[in-house]
């Protein structure tokens, strides 16, 4: 059977959306669903047998939409997600999946309810160089992993309904989730306000595991260079993947440190070892292209999901927490700052 898919959205990423389920087999692109006249010009002048709606009301009564794709912005994500599922389609939800775990697990009991796939787009997981990180950690070669570190930070698209912690966050923290199985124990998060009060621009998250691990997410839309890089320490090898790097995306490097007691004295001695750096080939594949066909194989019940809703929900409940920790960091920080100037303007007084 082909699966009729309704896009709404039609901004930034529904296009690219569009465009690899347009390309996907198995499915059809039937409708796109955007408010406003001129995304609906392009999507119409771009794909002329797709019909588009000013409605998403009138979208998800169409018959022959099967499936909805959500691109819209992370504020609509719930209702719209909500509304498609009542309607018995199946869903995609662009990252991150809702704005808060109450309605992410709403969502999961409605597709429980309806018998449909709820899935989000966690799109990086379908990237190459993912998919060869993974099968570089589980053939062992890394040894027992230690720490993430990432960097994901860039000249932002400062948007309305989301900082920086919810926009660039979903891309590591599912990024992590896949790579290893660990639970998360405590979360830290701060960060800052440059440009919109309220807004954090930059934000520092760590992530404690249960297993001694920890992984640490640099995030910005401050920098003046966009950058991509994830470090994974492990006991026997590193690895850095830089995803801007278009020959060399992955190196892992055979360097270490093992630490021997000395005999004479009641020192450790650490000892470097620097080796080889090798670079593995990284498939070059549009990972949106895979989403699209693993959410069409997921619909007809080939293969289960890696990015589905319970997957979503467990990033949500990592945002929230790091929101959480994020504000009270905030508040601290401003009651630190008003306590200095209240001093400063006593002492001048
Ligand atoms: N997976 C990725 O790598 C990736 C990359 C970029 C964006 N995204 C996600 O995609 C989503 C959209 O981001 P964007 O950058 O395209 O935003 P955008 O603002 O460029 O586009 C959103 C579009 O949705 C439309 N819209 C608003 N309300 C609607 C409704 N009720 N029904 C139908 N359309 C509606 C808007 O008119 C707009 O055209 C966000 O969740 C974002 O996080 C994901």
């Amino acid at each position: 059977m082909t699966i009729g898919i309704g896009v709404l959205g039609y901004g930034y990423w529904g296009p690219n959306l569009v465009r690899n389920f347009w390309a996907t087999p198995g499915c059809r692109v039937v409708a796109v669903g955007d408010p406003r006249e001129i995304a609906r010009k392009a999507a119409a002048e771009t794909f002329p047998r797709i019909d588009t709606y000013a409605d998403s009301d009138d979208l998800l009564a169409r018959r022959e939409v099967d499936a909805v794709v959500i691109a819209t912005p992370i504020s609509t994500h719930y209702s719209l997600a909500c509304k498609a599922l009542d309607h018995g389609k199946h869903v995609l939800i662009e990252k991150p999946m809702c704005q808060s775990s109450a309605q992410a697990e709403d969502l999961l009991a409605r597709a429980r309810r309806s018998q449909r796939v709820l899935m989000v787009d966690h799109t990086f997981l379908f990237t190459g160089a993912v998919q060869t990180i993974a099968g570089i950690i589980r053939s062992g070669e890394l040894g027992r992993i230690c720490y993430f570190d990432t960097m994901r930070v860039n000249l932002g698209l400062f948007q309305p309904d989301v900082n920086c912690l919810w926009d660039l966050a979903p891309h590591d923290l599912s990024i992590v989730d896949y790579l290893i199985d660990d639970e998360v124990v405590a979360i830290e998060a701060t960060g800052y306000c440059h440009m919109n009060t309220g807004t954090p621009d930059m934000v520092f998250m760590t992530l404690h595991y249960a297993s001694e691990r920890v992984s640490h997410f640099n995030l910005s839309w401050m920098s003046p260079v966009k950058i991509r890089r994830m470090t994974i320490g492990g006991t026997n090898k590193m690895l850095i993947w830089d995803d801007l790097d278009q020959d060399q995306k992955i190196k892992i490097y055979d360097h270490g440190i093992e630490l021997h007691a000395e005999e004479q004295r009641p020192l450790i001695v650490p000892q470097y070892r620097i080796g080889d750096i090798h670079s593995p080939r990284v498939p070059i594949s549009e990972a949106l292209a895979g989403v699209a066909e693993h959410f069409v194989e997921v619909i007809h019940g080939e293969t289960l999901s890696i990015m589905d809703g319970s997957k979503g929900l467990r990033v949500v409940q990592l945002l929230e927490t790091a929101q959480h920790q994020l504000d009270k960091s905030l508040t601290h920080i401003a009651a630190q700052r008003a306590a200095v100037a209240w001093r400063r303007s006593a002492m001048s007084a």
